[in-house]
Formats: C-alpha cells, structure tokens, sequence
C-alpha cells in the first residue's frame, strides 16, 4: 500500500514516465538471474534524472541503476525501483594538438561503442574490444584488458549527485582510478553517471605486449581495426559469450600482494605467475588460484566453473544468484585454506 502511494506519487514528477510493476530483470542482468524488481523505469533522455531523483529523495524510495548489467549477482527479489539507463548518443566535441575528446552517454553499449570509434577512424579502445556492459558503467570499475585501462583514455565524466540532483563534473584525478577501482565504487548509489568522455590519442599508442597478443598479430601492419579483431577473437576462444552462457566476466578480482607475501609463495609453487603492480606490489592471478583448487570446469547445481577460464562462474540456465554466490563462497574458501589468500568478488553483489 505504502509502495502504491509513493508510485502514484511520481507522475506527479514525471508524468510522462512508463512505470512498469514486478518486472523480472532477467534480461538485464548478464548472469541471467530470473529475480523480480518491485518497479522498473527506463530512462532515455537527460530531462528525465533530475525529477526522478527528486521523486526518490522525497520518498526515499530504494533504488537499483543498471548499466549493462554485466557486474551485477541478484541473490533475491529487489524491493524497490530498478532504473535502468538507456541514454544514447556519442560525438567528437573538441580536439586538441594530440587528442579527440569523444563525449558518449551513459547507456551506449560499450563495445559498439569501441567499433563505432574504430569505424571514425579513432584509435585508443581497441584493446578494450568486447568488454560487456555500458559506457556508464565502464568507470564503475575501470575496466580493463590486455595491457590498457579504461583509465588511459579518460578525459572526464559527468555524473548526477543524487542527494543533491545536481550534476557534477569529475576530471580524471577526481575519479580516483586504481586496478577494477574508482571513487564511485566506494561511494556506490551516491552518483549516477550521464556521461564519460575520453582522450583518444591522434597518434596511434598500440599496447601489444599483453602474452598472447603481439604473437597473434604476428608481422601484419597494425590498425586499430586489426588489434579490435586480434582481441575479440582471443576473448571468444576463452571467455564464454553471455549472450548464450549467462556470467559476469572475471568473478574475483586478481589479487594484488606484497613482495613479503608473494615470496614464500612463489618458494612453494614456482610457477605462480606474477605481474608488477606498484613498487610494493604484485599481482597474481585468482584464475591460476582457482585452477589450482581444482574448480576449473567444476558444477554446484546450476552453477558452473567456465571449463576454459577458471575466474569465469556462469549460470548453466535455471541458476539461482544465491547458487552462483555460493559456488563463490567455496571457491574462496579453498583459496584461503591452500594459498592464505582472500579473493575479492568483481561483481556487486544484491
Ligand atoms: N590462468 C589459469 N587458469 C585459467 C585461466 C588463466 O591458470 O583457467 C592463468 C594463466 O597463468 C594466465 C593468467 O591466469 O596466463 C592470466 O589469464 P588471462 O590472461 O586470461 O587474464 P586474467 O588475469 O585472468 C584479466 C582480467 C580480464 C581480462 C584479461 C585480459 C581481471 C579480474 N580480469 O584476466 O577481465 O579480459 O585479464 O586482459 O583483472 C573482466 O574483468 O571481466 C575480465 C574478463
């Protein structure tokens, strides 16, 4: 009853809104969890933030944003409104002596976004080919893959403070970037993030020396065309596609050590593969840790270990967000025990 009133409530704010009631967000979440949202608004346009927000400050309703839905595990039914961001748009709005500034809204898809800039001829995203989700979400965590960060080619974002409704401008230091890390994921449900845009060099940087990459280039003549290409294949040869086997990409985040952890490690297990991270620093790999508990290819119900990735948990079809959590919770726990390691969770978990 409560709920009925303060949804009555909002066409007092927004009259023309499309409120939709007991919404299942199966299609918006990649692991394909079937949970229900209490409400379901899809905004298309700026005007429409502002009055929103107003809308769920003064009522104080609980609210879900959703991106792609590519980093997100529901373990239960959301009570409150998901808000799903679908504003589209991209275009070049200034140029310097070295750089385009491309400005793209908050729900473009991310990776059509990356072929359309390669398509423009701008160069810089090509490693960042197929990555899921959206635009808006990809400062969320940094993404990142072979050898480059969304962080390398970020100029600014504009992000709407929900308390406030005001929009706010965040240069690059503000979003204080790190490996899977910003400040909006410490401040998660404080700002909405309209737009994003990047800093693409006009004189091509190509990063080929990610393992695996520069030898599948081999000798032909680089184009960001030909490295998106090189990329796309490499993910679709080992990471599942969640269009057809529902996951989250990497489930765990790489766990970053200090030299006097990793050493008595790397005595013991000589192959344990490390990467520079800072100078007090390094990175491990949580899919070579999984893979050496024994979880690679490994099913809990309708949860699944991807059989050629091991940081990869996917949904065999009928899963559960509490099934797929629980295969999690093991696969930590097995970590913790052989390696004294803790790994960390990528994906939000509801
Ligand atoms: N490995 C295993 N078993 C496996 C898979 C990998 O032992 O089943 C070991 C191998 O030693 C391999 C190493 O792990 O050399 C690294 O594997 P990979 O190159 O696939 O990279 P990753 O560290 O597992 C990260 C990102 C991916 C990104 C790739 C490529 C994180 C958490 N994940 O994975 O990002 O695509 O590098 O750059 O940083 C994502 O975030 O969703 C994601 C897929």
């Amino acid at each position: 009853m409560a709920h009925t009133l303060k949804i009555k409530s909002i066409t007092a704010y927004l009259p023309h809104m499309n409120i939709k009631k007991n919404v299942s967000l199966q299609c918006y979440n990649s692991f394909a969890i079937d949970i229900k949202a209490d409400y379901f608004i899809e905004i298309t346009q700026d005007a429409d933030y502002q009055p929103l927000m107003q809308w769920i400050n003064r009522y104080n309703i609980p609210f879900i944003i959703l991106g792609g839905g590519s980093n997100i595990l529901f373990t239960q039914d959301y009570h409150g409104v998901a808000i799903y961001i679908n504003t589209q748009g991209k275009r070049q709005i200034a140029a310097t002596k070295s750089h385009y500034l491309i400005k793209v809204n908050a729900g473009e898809n991310w990776h059509e976004f990356v072929r359309w800039s390669i398509a423009q001829n701008y160069t810089g995203l090509e490693n960042l080919s197929l990555i899921p989700g959206t635009v808006g979400a990809a400062p969320m965590q940094n993404i990142g893959a072979y050898g480059i960060e969304l962080a390398d080619r970020f100029h600014s974002l504009c992000a709407l403070h929900i308390a406030t409704g005001k929009s706010q401008h965040f240069d690059k230091n503000a979003c204080e970037f790190g490996y899977r890390h910003s400040f909006f994921k410490q401040h998660l449900d404080e700002y909405l993030i309209q737009s994003v845009t990047f800093k693409l060099p006009k004189q091509a940087d190509w990063r080929i020396n990610y393992a695996g990459v520069k030898k599948q280039l081999g000798q032909q003549a680089l184009s960001a065309q030909l490295i998106s290409d090189t990329i796309i294949a490499l993910r679709q040869s080992k990471l599942p596609d969640p269009n057809r086997v529902p996951n989250a990409g990497s489930f765990f985040k790489n766990p970053i050590l200090t030299h006097k952890q990793m050493h008595p490690l790397q005595q013991q297990y000589a192959d344990m593969p490390a990467y520079p991270h800072t100078k007090h620093y390094v990175k491990t790999s949580a899919a070579w840790l999984i893979d050496q508990c024994g979880w690679k290819g490994r099913t809990l119900g309708q949860a699944k270990v991807y059989p050629k990735h091991a940081l990869v948990l996917t949904n065999k079809g009928q899963a559960t967000g509490a099934e797929i959590w629980h295969l999690a919770q093991r696969i930590q726990a097995s970590v913790l025990q052989k390696f004294g390691i803790q790994l960390e969770a990528e994906p939000r978990i509801i």
